[in-house]
């Protein structure tokens, strides 16, 4: 398993923010500072809530934390064509980053068994058959934490992104609620893992 060092992980971002900027100038225009904002506090609290938990580095959660949506920086992050996950897998594995490919991955499924209907890109098909090879790790369930407690530029309760995810891509009340409880369950597990209420870290109200 091979992760990029700090440094390589850095340039990596520069890099693909070049790379959005040239071949999608308009979602650069409008989101470059959220996308960048949203990258860095994954990344951060992967590393604060990593501190607190004996056998995960913090600074490999970190790496992790800001390339995991990598992908998006690829291709049209708009474009329904195709999943962003997917895109950044492919591509961190062309450059022999398996374990952040994985985490490109995994990082949108807390729960591997979903249904295809509840996303609306083509890919899900070999994404779910990818996901079914994959054993779920700390790092795993890290990032896909991390990514449900950041709204805009902020960290936030989950159910405030819930709120986000539901209003955005207009997913149903149902399926929001299962995973709600099943993002829930993920931030129990780290709670017990940490000692501690991972919102009071994080000094979320
Ligand atoms: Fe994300």
């Amino acid at each position: 398993m091979t992760c990029p060092s700090i440094k390589q992980a850095l340039d990596l971002f520069d890099e693909g923010l070049a790379v959005m900027r040239k071949e999608q100038p308009r979602f650069a225009f409008y989101c470059e500072k959220s996308f960048r904002s949203h990258c860095c506090l994954v990344a951060c609290c992967a590393e604060m809530i990593a501190s607190r938990i004996d056998n995960i580095d913090g600074q490999k959660a970190y790496i992790l934390g800001l390339l995991h949506d990598y992908g998006k920086m690829m291709r049209d992050a708009d474009n329904k064509e195709y999943f962003h996950g997917l895109t950044g897998y492919n591509e961190m594995n062309r450059l022999g980053y398996d374990e952040v490919a994985r985490v490109c991955l995994t990082h949108t499924f807390p729960d591997k068994d979903f249904k295809y209907t509840e996303y609306s890109y083509p890919e899900m098909r070999k994404t779910k058959k990818l996901l079914a090879q994959v054993d779920y790790d700390d790092y795993d369930r890290l990032i896909q934490l991390c990514d449900l407690l950041v709204v805009g530029m902020n960290f936030s309760k989950i159910k405030d992104r819930m709120i986000f995810v539901k209003d955005k891509y207009r997913v149903s009340t149902m399926v929001i609620k299962r995973r709600y409880r099943q993002a829930l369950r993920l931030k129990n597990y780290f709670d017990r893992r940490c000692g501690c209420n991972i919102y009071r870290l994080l000094g979320i109200n």
